[in-house]
């Protein structure tokens, strides 16, 4: 790179008095006594303004000439006019310093006033700027600038490579006979859709066996949109890095892999909290005021063990829609090998085209969503959570035909018919669905395991969990809440409202627990459905006294 080159990029731009250049060197001539005075190795140049709509400020790009290198930074308006932030500059390269910091920022100050910039507007992540989508791909009035370097990496993941009827042979189509590998797929497409069906977001969690291809199935999903190994990263992250994340993809999904690697598997329940929101916290930056972040996608995830094992509560099972005892059948090595050859080499078209496709068409489709919903919900039956997934569930099948229709030509042919068996099974297969209930079982398995913790006849010395006489099984709230943790409110409301429990009055009130005296001491109990303890086959009574 010559300076000629530099030249020409900012040959409009005049240097402000009293300042001047010599030999690509910035001087100022001292007003007091007529001297040249040296100020810096490198002459910068403001040469764009970037407004950014959203978060209501101004970035200017800075360039400069060094080394046979042009430098182009793109820098809030503040690190140009305070002086520990001009001294930051040198971070990226430009010769600031303690020293030259003063005059640098009156030089900065005038030459906005000296020039006229052209102005930009720039925002911070991709996907929906007000009613606007963002893909890189496409033409826009918007520049995107990513906060930081994970988010640039998948801005440049985001690309396109191959045909569209490339990918829907060799990387789709190999995945025709097996729902719960489709599934994933179609959600990343329908990822960019929750916004304008004011969806929640939520987690789609893949977990099964290691080496049966969750990992596989990610980068599929990942290329719809990009190229998978910049698009993926691991779960070994932060949680403020996840919502980053999420809030820089907007709408488009979010794809971690390994919950095993996760810093701290406590957190993961907050995490799928705050996905579940779509908004992170509002946090103040040294770059002015940063908005709230905020994001309407999907969430694709994978691990050993399905995410919800890793909480305790009946909010994250509404957010999560668990695919459980994930395998391919009768797959052979090289089927593998295949698969994560062909999405290195087709991915990215077909996820553009569907947004293409989607503005032209998306009216055909209007009311067939809420067919589906209505379908899944009488399907989920009285499961309260597994009603408030079917609506997404019922949303990904339903863009699984909008997929089968848009690309007909191509040749795309989802089974969808498929799904609804997947749905019927993970009803039934997926316990955690209805975690508060499983809990319970939980609770009632320990006490029956060890039966010391129970006061019968002789009081324990190690701790009363619960007391069983002729009218039953109660379990100590001491006990429950301390089991139970943070999760007790929620969980033992959940118990009443199913009738785990037996309902209470308290001065009008409908609460789980009541006073008994039990061998002359007092204790404040929860009663155990006696009808739950025989339908889960479990019976305390030998100890009836
Ligand atoms: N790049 C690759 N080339 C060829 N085969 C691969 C490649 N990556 C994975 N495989 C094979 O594909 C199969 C599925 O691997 P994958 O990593 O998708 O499984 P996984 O379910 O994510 O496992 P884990 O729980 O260990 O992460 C394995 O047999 C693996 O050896
Ligand atoms: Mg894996």
């Amino acid at each position: 790179m010559t300076y000629e080159t530099f030249f020409e990029e900012v040959k409009g731009f005049g240097i402000p008095d009293p300042f001047f250049t010599k030999e690509n060197k910035l001087y100022k001539i001292n007003s007091k006594n007529g001297d040249e005075e040296f100020i810096s190795r490198h002459v910068p140049y403001i040469t764009m303004c970037f407004d950014d709509i959203e978060r209501n400020n101004i970035q200017y790009e800075l360039k400069w000439f060094n080394d046979d290198k042009i430098y182009n930074e793109v820098v809030p308006a503040t690190a140009l006019a305070t002086k520990r932030e001009v001294i930051e500059l040198a971070n990226k390269g430009l010769s600031s310093n303690d020293r030259n910091a003063r005059p640098l920022i009156e030089y900065f100050d005038l030459f906005l006033e000296k020039n006229k910039l052209k102005r930009s507007l720039v925002v911070s992540h991709i996907g929906y700027v007000g009613n606007h989508f963002i893909h890189p791909q496409m033409e826009s009035k918007f520049r995107v600038v990513p906060p930081d370097e994970g988010e640039l990496q998948r801005l440049r993941a985001v690309q396109c490579s191959g045909s569209v009827e490339g990918w829907i042979k060799n990387v789709l189509e190999p995945l025709y006979d097996n729902p719960k590998a489709l599934f994933p797929v179609i959600a990343s497409f329908a990822s960019v859709l929750f916004k304008e069906y004011d969806l929640t977001p939520i987690v789609v969690d893949i977990s099964g066996i290691s080496s049966s291809g969750k990992t596989t199935v990610q980068k599929v999903c990942a290329s719809v949109w990009g190229m998978p190994s910049g698009y993926i990263s691991s779960m070994l992250t932060t949680k403020i890095a996840i919502e980053r994340m999420a809030s820089f993809l907007n709408a488009f999904p979010l794809i971690l892999d390994d919950t095993n690697t996760a810093h701290d598997t406590k957190a993961l329940q907050q995490i799928i909290y705050m996905f579940g929101n779509g908004t992170g916290k509002m946090r103040g930056s040294l770059e002015g005021s940063r908005g709230t972040s905020s994001w309407q996608s999907v969430f694709i995830t994978t691990g050993e063990n399905n995410i919800l094992e890793y909480t305790n509560s009946q909010g994250s099972a509404a957010r999560v829609i668990p695919i459980t005892n994930f395998k391919f059948v009768n797959k052979k090595a090289d089927y593998f090998t295949a698969l994560n050859q062909n999405v290195e080499q087709y991915y990215g078209s077909v996820g553009l085209e569907f947004l293409k496709r989607w503005k032209h068409h998306s009216k055909r489709f209007y009311g067939r969503f809420k067919k589906l919903m209505e379908f899944y919900q009488e399907d989920a039956g009285s499961n309260n959570v597994m009603r408030r997934i079917a609506l997404h569930y019922a949303f990904i099948v339903f863009v699984g035909e909008v997929l089968n229709e848009l690309f007909r030509e191509e040749g795309i042919k989802i089974p969808i018919n498929d799904f609804t068996e997947l749905f019927l099974t993970m009803c039934s297969d997926n316990d955690h669905v209805d975690r508060a209930k499983n809990v319970l079982i939980e609770v009632l398995e320990e006490l029956d395991a060890n039966r010391s913790h129970i006061y019968g006849e002789y009081e324990p010395n190690n701790g009363i969990h619960a007391i069983v006489n002729c009218n039953g099984l109660f379990l100590t709230v001491d006990y429950v809440n301390k089991r139970l943790g943070v999760d007790a409110k929620q969980i033992r409301e959940a118990w009443k409202t199913q009738q785990h429990t037996v309902e209470q009055k308290n001065k009008g009130k409908s609460v789980d627990y009541k006073n008994i005296t039990h061998k002359k001491q007092t204790f404040r109990v929860a009663q155990v459905n006696q009808d739950f303890l025989e339908e889960q086959g479990f019976n305390f009574s030998r100890n009836c006294f």
